[in-house]
């Protein structure tokens, strides 16, 4: 069983580790949405490239030893499959009231809808993303990066499927109704959006892009990580390979900012300029100063923020008692893994003041995974503001207070700076464009979103990679352009 769960079946219309061959009823549910996914795809996958060679990775086994085979691929063909980690032999619930008991193969019947709507909302965010990014082939800043966008793409494209498998085998009816929805929801569409609010905004050029796949990839990073942690095993085997595929999208973010941070500090130290505040001196090299590039990270930091949900929940305390939804690294956890008497501080507005309160640990949890989240993203900081000081430069990046730029949760309601001080409507008004990019910043990287399809070639705001996909040489041709 263990070996065959690792080998992926290519036969199938669908490839897959788990075993469609002969689960009759699923593969023809599956073979039905088919139609309508690719539909899909050529209406809002990407826009453009679609008869180009793209060298990706396509996930051949489940193993984490080796699971990737990279070669040319036309995104349309690419082998959209299903994979799910090798099961864990006994695996128990490792959390909530049914904590140690064996994890369930089957939905629970009093917790289907739960469970259903969970999926649905993570599925909903794959095909989201793609939608927003479908543009931004036409201005890739060399063909390396233009290969990560569309590996991200088809990958986020898998996870629909993985979704969508979970609600066929699984959900009967309802399930393939949810899945016909996840292919008519559009982002940003009036009438039928995309379920989330930072799925619904706009990735307007490449800069935005990277700060997507780092910020709020990461938020799918740990969702995926609770859910990884579920009794219902399945979705947990699902979400465990998915993590796997995700690492590449947060990698893009976190190499394409450092490269972007790069380039400007080249760029300023051999201008002369001292500076780094000086925008319009910067922006007349033709590179991304560090406050606008400050002002998109508190942009797309803040939108991902949203993303977690109100601080205090009733509905992420019932799925952690149900068993449904775990916590970061929960076997790592060393409690009871019941929170029945514990409790964590979160970060509440009292008597108009930002005051830190200790809830029931149970409902904070969104709070908590909040925080794990921001300490994940830390790390991109450091990295990017090494550059920066390497360079010669007082200036740091810096992640904004949870307070500020907020539509959902605690401080959904009012207005806060950066640094987390809580200031009237008139203020907000008149700093605004200090701290979120305006119009005009979004104007100044536009003009300089020009395409570069030259083998090993880059556009000017953006510093080279340090090395290869699949270790290939900088003169690699990592999509072959069809004119
Ligand atoms: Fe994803
Ligand atoms: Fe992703």
């Amino acid at each position: 069983m263990n070996m065959n769960i690792m080998k992926v079946d290519y036969t199938t219309k669908i490839p897959n580790n788990v075993n469609l061959a002969e689960d009759r009823q699923v593969l023809k549910a599956l073979e039905g949405w088919h139609p309508g996914y690719i539909d899909w795809w050529h209406d809002m996958g990407p826009d453009g490239f679609q008869q180009s060679m793209v060298y990706l990775r396509t996930a051949y086994s489940v193993d984490p030893r080796g699971w990737a085979k990279f070669d040319y691929v036309k995104m349309p063909d690419y082998r959209w499959g299903i994979l799910l980690a090798p099961e864990e032999e006994n695996r128990t619930i490792p959390f909530g009231e049914h904590y140690g008991e064996p994890a369930w193969q089957e939905v629970p019947g009093e917790y289907r809808a739960m469970l259903r709507r969970l999926i649905v909302i993570q599925g909903d965010t794959e095909p989201a993303s793609v939608e927003q990014q479908r543009h931004l082939g036409k201005t890739a800043p060399s063909l390396y990066d233009m290969r990560n966008l569309f590996q991200v793409n088809v990958e986020e494209g898998r996870h629909l499927w993985a979704m969508v498998y979970l609600l066929q085998k699984y959900f009967g009816r309802d399930g393939r109704e949810e899945a016909d929805e996840l292919l008519r929801r559009r982002s940003g569409d009036a009438d039928s959006p995309r379920m989330l609010g930072a799925f619904n905004e706009k990735t307007p050029d490449w800069l935005s892009f990277f700060m997507f796949t780092y910020f709020t990839d990461r938020d799918g990073k740990m969702q995926l990580h609770s859910l990884a942690q579920s009794g219902f095993d399945p979705l947990s085997r699902t979400c465990r390979f998915m993590l796997t595929e995700e690492a590449h999208h947060m990698f893009v973010g976190e190499t394409g900012i450092t490269r972007v941070v790069q380039r400007t500090c080249d760029a300023m130290r051999a201008a002369g300029i001292d500076d780094p505040t000086d925008v319009a001196k910067v922006r007349a090299l033709g590179v991304i100063d560090l406050p606008t590039i400050q002002k998109k990270l508190n942009l797309h930091y803040t939108l991902s923020l949203d993303l977690f949900g109100s601080e205090v929940s009733t509905n992420a305390a019932n799925a952690f008692n149900a068993g449904i939804k775990g916590r970061y690294h929960e076997t790592q956890i060393q409690d009871d893994h019941q929170l029945k008497n514990s409790t964590y501080p979160v970060l509440k507005l009292v008597d108009g003041e930002i005051k830190r309160v200790d809830e029931p640990a149970l409902t904070a949890l969104n709070m908590r995974l909040r925080d794990d989240y921001t300490q994940d993203c830390v790390k991109g900081l450091l990295r990017w503001n090494k550059v920066i000081s390497t360079a010669g430069y007082d200036y740091k990046l810096a992640l904004p207070h949870t307070a500020f730029h907020r539509a959902i949760g605690e401080f959904k309601d009012v207005h806060a700076s950066p640094e987390g001080v809580l200031i009237d409507d008139a203020t907000w008004a008149k700093r605004r464009d200090d701290w979120l990019p305006s119009k005009s910043d979004g104007d100044f990287i536009a003009s300089l979103m020009n395409p570069v399809t030259e083998i090993g070639e880059f556009a000017p705001w953006i510093s080279p990679p340090k090395v290869g996909i699949d270790n290939k040489p900088g003169d690699f041709e990592y999509v072959k352009i069809e004119t």
